[in-house]
């Protein structure tokens, strides 16, 4: 999908996951769900810490940040930080969590752009546990975007799930489905947004059938990328 693409307001299966995300948040999602029991978890952030080489003059932009826990751990440590998710509910919470901790800006945004984000005004950018649970155009819109908002020779992190059927897409129905990718496709997927892919880390999950890929990918410094990652066995 085409950066103008990803500018084009959510429709069809994009529009009714974007719903379904809503109405989640409405019936308090995040107070609800086992993994977040323990508000402030670091889960992630020292490997988006690494990954990204997060300096204290980076601009860090989260899409699916939720109510900001992972921002709570990472905001002290660049100048200043966005947030996108899809309602207004967890940033409540986000607001309250991230005071005192750095300048900081949330948005609701559309399920497929990262607007208002401004063209070329991002250090560094990440998505942890959020790329499984969108289809896959909308996946492809965001990596187009990431690539529009960082500057060149920004950097973006996104974890991905591996393991599970790398075919099929999300079905409206269910809540958090989670879509697995292969190296392959993560590949295809940020190289065809004109990123370079620099580290595709496997990790383990807590179920034995499927691991995470920690994928990080540079925005070139001047036109679009020239070198493939090269093919290994994952
Ligand atoms: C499993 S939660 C992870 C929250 C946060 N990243 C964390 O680790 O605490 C997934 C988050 O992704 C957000 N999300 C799902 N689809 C999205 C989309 N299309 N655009 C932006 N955010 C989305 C959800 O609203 C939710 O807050």
């Amino acid at each position: 999908m085409s950066a103008q693409a990803a500018n084009a307001p959510a429709t069809g299966a994009a529009l009714r996951h974007v719903e379904n995300w809503r109405k989640l948040h409405s019936r308090g999602y995040f107070a609800q769900h086992r993994r977040y029991r323990d508000r402030l978890h670091a889960r992630g952030t020292d490997e988006i810490g690494r990954l990204l080489a997060l300096t204290p003059e980076d601009t860090l932009l989260e899409l699916g940040c939720g109510y900001g826990r992972a921002l709570y751990h990472l905001l002290p440590r660049v100048r200043r930080a966005v947030g996108i998710d899809l309602s207004a509910e967890p940033f409540a919470e986000a607001r309250g969590l991230l005071a005192g901790r750095g300048e900081f800006a949330l948005h609701v945004g559309d399920g497929v752009s990262l607007r208002p984000v401004d063209d070329a005004s991002i250090d560094k950018a990440f998505a942890f546990t959020v790329f499984q649970h969108l289809t896959r155009a909308q996946a492809a819109a965001y990596t187009a975007e990431f690539a529009r908002v960082l500057r060149p020779g920004g950097r973006v992190c996104i974890q991905f799930l591996t393991g599970g059927d790398t075919d099929a897409d999300q079905s409206d129905e269910v809540r958090e489905q989670s879509l697995s990718y292969s190296a392959a496709q993560i590949a295809a997927l940020v190289e065809g947004a004109g990123l370079r892919l620099t580290n595709l880390e496997l990790a383990p999950t807590d179920h034995a059938a499927y691991c995470w890929y920690w994928m990080a990918a540079d925005k070139p410094a001047a036109g679009r990328a020239r070198e493939r990652f090269e093919d290994r066995a994952y």
